[in-house]
């Protein structure tokens, strides 16, 4: 959509931060059981089994392989602040001997528990946590399970648990039992990388975040009139000559198969699945400044580095376009390991009709044939059904009879829409970065809305999941992202996986609260939303040790400038 480009420096954000901060403080109070965000399915609090994790604890796993990945992904997130040596070892020896026990029970044990909302028990990705004065107990019937109840661990220490270097601290854990698993399968975010191109680093940094927060798709859109981002062995001027720019001029650049593999497997790591999308037929510029044999007119038009939509489109009417086509997604798919291949769809204004809806099933057919299942913006609707079939709903009103119809034919949605989900929307109208044509999108009303019933006449058993997408025509930056991100990236992320019965905004609101010293510890950049009250920093607990710059981005501790901390 059209905007005016405007690019903040640091000291703005850091301005609008502190004119954002100041009402609704409040002291830090110790973390208890039901802060966690996502909020759990089921918390049962045990004051009288708080535990103290202790200089000689120990990390006890099966020996899984990916149990122990996980185990290790723990002493990895422990070690720098608190300064244990945690080991980790894969005998099968009880909590009770003073550590942290990650049982993978690969089966449906905890089945019978009737007030879990998965038939199958802990299902794929639940997980039941049990802090006792013995230790703490992670049980899951999965290593996804495990990593999910891990990073609800983590955040049921103190915030300084974040830091990079040894803080101390009284390293507390509140007592009693988490039994949790998510309500939809898929959550996820979108990285816009092709407006402006960010380094792999920047990306495995917002993967970290979505762990953080159990989300467990990134969405990467890799191609767009502005820049191609993703090498394509058989046409290799897409990124050579067509990732050569972005918005505003500057050099672009482009994702070799090599950091793609390195974004892709930091990902699985972190039990985060990418979601490749290359987006045809419109917003193809870029491709066809590389190849004008793709062009309708077949003549290069020039690089483009604005801000509008809906002009480019491959020419459907030559068969040279599905040779095209079948290439690259044959080579994203080679390397690609999830089952999902995004086809765009969106705003191809001068593709019109049957020519259309012809062009998108002619491409569902290309994917299935690399035996991905086909994901695309709802645009895709009206085309044909195929097996599996996603839309990802980016309306800004839940009425639309084509989509319905989609849905009777077997489609399901990923629900993104753009006044709640758009995480390039500005939070008030003097944010200094992001747009506001789907409105203004402050916490609230990033959080207030039910993907289960938002589209009309779609029930919630057809939506697979939530998805915030951060479009960066304007966002130029890893600050800059995070600042778009935090703290609306785990409204979206409760939505996705928490129960509805647990929606409250007066409740996220201030379990949210706690988390902006998580993220002051760990340096991420956060806008200080004033509708969240903010604890006042140094009252109470430890204070933060300001993290020193590793040289390799860690488990959330990669380099970043702090602009929106105090
Ligand atoms: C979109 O925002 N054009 C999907």
């Amino acid at each position: 959509m059209p905007l005016s480009v405007h690019e903040p420096d640091a000291a703005t954000l850091a301005r609008s931060a502190d004119k954002a901060a100041g009402e609704l403080l409040a002291p830090p109070a110790p973390v208890q059981l039901p802060d966690v965000v996502p909020a759990p399915q089921r918390v049962e609090p045990d004051p009288a089994e708080d535990w103290l994790l202790s200089p000689d604890a120990v990390i006890v796993t099966s020996a899984d392989p990916a149990a122990l990945t996980v185990a290790a992904y723990l002493a990895e997130l422990l070690r720098p602040a608190t300064g244990y040596p945690l080991p980790v070892t894969d005998t099968t020896r009880p909590a009770a001997t003073g550590g942290i026990a990650l049982v993978l029970t690969g089966d449906d044990s905890l089945k019978d528990d009737a007030s879990l909302n998965d038939d199958d028990g802990l299902g794929a990705e639940g997980y039941q946590l049990a802090v006792t004065r013995a230790g703490v107990t992670i049980t899951a019937a999965t290593a996804t399970g495990l990593f999910h109840g891990v990073q609800t661990l983590r955040q049921l220490l103190p915030p300084t648990i974040e830091s990079a270097v040894p803080v101390t601290e009284r390293w507390m854990l509140p007592g009693g039992t988490i039994t949790d698993a998510p309500r939809f399968p898929y959550r996820g975010a979108m990285l816009d990388v092709a407006r402006h191109f960010f380094p792999v680093e920047d990306v495995l940094r917002v993967v970290d975040h979505l762990a953080r927060y159990k989300l467990n798709h990134l969405h990467l859109h890799l191609t767009d009139d502005q820049g191609w981002r993703i090498a394509v062995d058989s046409w290799p001027r897409l990124s050579t000559v067509g990732g050569a720019t972005e918005v505003g001029g500057g050099p672009g650049g482009h994702y070799t198969k090599a950091d793609y593999r390195r974004i892709v497997s930091y990902a699985a790591a972190r039990h985060v699945t990418v979601v490749p999308e290359i987006d045809l037929p419109g917003h193809t510029n870029s491709a066809l400044v590389a190849y004008p044999e793709l062009a309708p007119d077949k003549v290069a038009p020039p690089p483009y580095t604005g801000t509008e939509v809906g002009f480019s489109y491959v020419d459907p009417a030559d068969e040279r376009t599905y040779d095209f086509i079948t290439d690259v997604l044959g080579e994203v798919a080679a390397l690609t390991p999830g089952p999902w291949l995004h086809i765009g769809g969106d705003e191809a204004f001068k593709v019109k009709g049957e020519v259309y809806t012809g062009f998108v099933e002619r491409t569902q057919r290309i994917v299935a044939d690399t035996g991905k299942t086909v994901v695309g913006w709802h645009q895709l609707a009206p085309a044909a059904h195929v097996d599996g079939r996603v839309l990802q709903w980016w309306g800004t009103n839940g009425d639309d009879p084509a989509t319905l119809e989609a849905v009777r034919r077997g489609a399901r949605l990923i629900l993104s829409p753009g006044n709640h989900a758009y995480l390039d929307m500005k939070y008030a109208p003097d944010t200094p970065v992001g747009q506001d044509w789907a409105g203004l999108i402050d916490v609230r009303r990033a959080y207030d809305w039910d993907p289960g019933s938002h589209v009309t006449g779609v029930a919630d058993d057809a939506v697979l999941g939530v998805e915030a997408p951060l479009w960066t025509e304007s966002v130029t930056s890893l600050a800059e992202i995070e600042f778009m991100l935090l703290p609306r990236l785990p409204a979206i992320a409760e939505l996705g996986w928490s129960p509805r019965a647990t929606h409250d905004w007066a409740g996220f609101r201030d379990r949210l609260a706690g988390h902006g010293r998580r993220w002051t510890a760990a340096g991420i950049t956060f806008h200080r939303a004033p509708e969240v009250p903010w604890p006042v920093e140094g009252a109470g607990s430890a204070q933060p040790v300001r993290p020193q710059i590793p040289a390799q981005p860690g488990p959330d501790n990669a380099p970043v400038p702090s602009t929106d901390n105090p």
